[in-house]
C-alpha cells in the first residue's frame, strides 16, 4: 500500500518544486528532512542516473517506505556537455551558486550567443521500500546568458529560455513549474505514482 512518499532531498528550493508539482496526488509526500534524522548521501555517481537512483534507494531503505529523489545538471554544449553531474561542485566542493554561475560565464566569456547553447535535466527516481528503483528525465533547452532575474536557484537567473525571452528565474514560480525539466520528469513520475495508486487500492 503507497500512501506517503518520502522526499530525499535536502535542498528547500527542490522540495517547494516538486511538492507543487505533486501536490494533487491523493498520498502525502514528506521531506525527509521533517523526520528527526535521515541519511547523509554521498553523491559519487558517474551520472545524474546513478545518483538519483542512490539517494531514492538508500533513503527508502532507512525508512523502509516508498521515496522519490531529484538529480540535475547543466549540460553546456561549447563545454562538451560539462558541468553536467558536476554542476553541484562545479566552482569546488562546498561553492555557492554564486560560485557556479560566474565560473560558467567566465568559461564562455568570449563565446558568441549562438553558441551559448545548453540544456538542463533532471533524472527522477521512484524506489520501493526494499530499494527497487524506477528512472524517468526531463530536459528544458535554453543558453547561457549574464544575470538576470532573482527567482528560482542555483544555475535560474543564467539559463534563458528563448521561447520567453527570460531566464528561468526571470519567470514566476509558476510558469518555471510548468515548463521546466524538474517539472516534465515529474509529470511522468506522476504517472507511474498514480498507477502505484491504484494498484494499492487507495
Ligand atoms: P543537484 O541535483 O542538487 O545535484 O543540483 C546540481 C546543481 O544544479 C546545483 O548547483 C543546483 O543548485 C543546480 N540546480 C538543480 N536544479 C536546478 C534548477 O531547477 N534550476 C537551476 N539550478 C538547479
Amino acid at each position: 500500500m503507497i500512501c506517503e512518499i518520502v522526499l530525499a532531498t535536502s535542498n528547500r528550493h527542490k522540495v517547494k518544486e516538486i511538492e507543487s508539482i505533486l501536490k494533487d496526488l491523493s498520498i502525502e509526500i514528506v521531506p525527509m528532512t521533517s523526520f528527526a534524522s535521515y541519511p547523509i548521501i554521498i553523491e559519487d555517481g558517474k551520472t545524474l542516473e546513478e545518483n538519483a537512483s542512490k539517494k531514492a534507494r538508500e533513503v527508502a531503505i532507512f525508512f523502509r517506505k516508498w521515496a522519490i529523489a531529484d538529480d540535475s545538471g547543466i549540460e553546456v554544449d561549447y563545454l562538451n556537455g560539462n558541468p553536467g553531474v558536476h554542476s553541484a561542485r562545479y566552482a569546488g566542493e562546498k561553492c555557492s551558486s554564486y560560485e557556479n554561475n560566474n565560473k560558467l560565464l567566465e568559461a564562455l566569456k568570449n563565446v558568441p550567443q549562438e553558441k551559448r547553447t545548453a540544456k538542463f535535466k533532471t533524472v527522477i527516481a521512484i524506489s520501493n521500500p526494499k530499494g527497487k528503483t524506477l528512472l524517468l528525465d526531463g530536459e528544458i533547452f535554453g543558453t547561457i546568458r549574464s544575470c538576470a532575474g532573482t527567482n528560482g536557484f542555483g544555475y535560474d537567473n543564467i539559463f534563458y529560455i528563448p521561447e520567453y525571452e527570460r531566464t528561468l528565474a526571470e519567470l514566476s514560480f509558476e510558469i518555471k513549474n510548468s515548463i521546466s525539466h524538474r517539472s516534465k520528469a515529474l509529470q511522468k513520475a506522476k504517472k507511474v505514482i498514480k498507477k502505484l495508486i491504484s494498484f494499492s487500492g487507495k
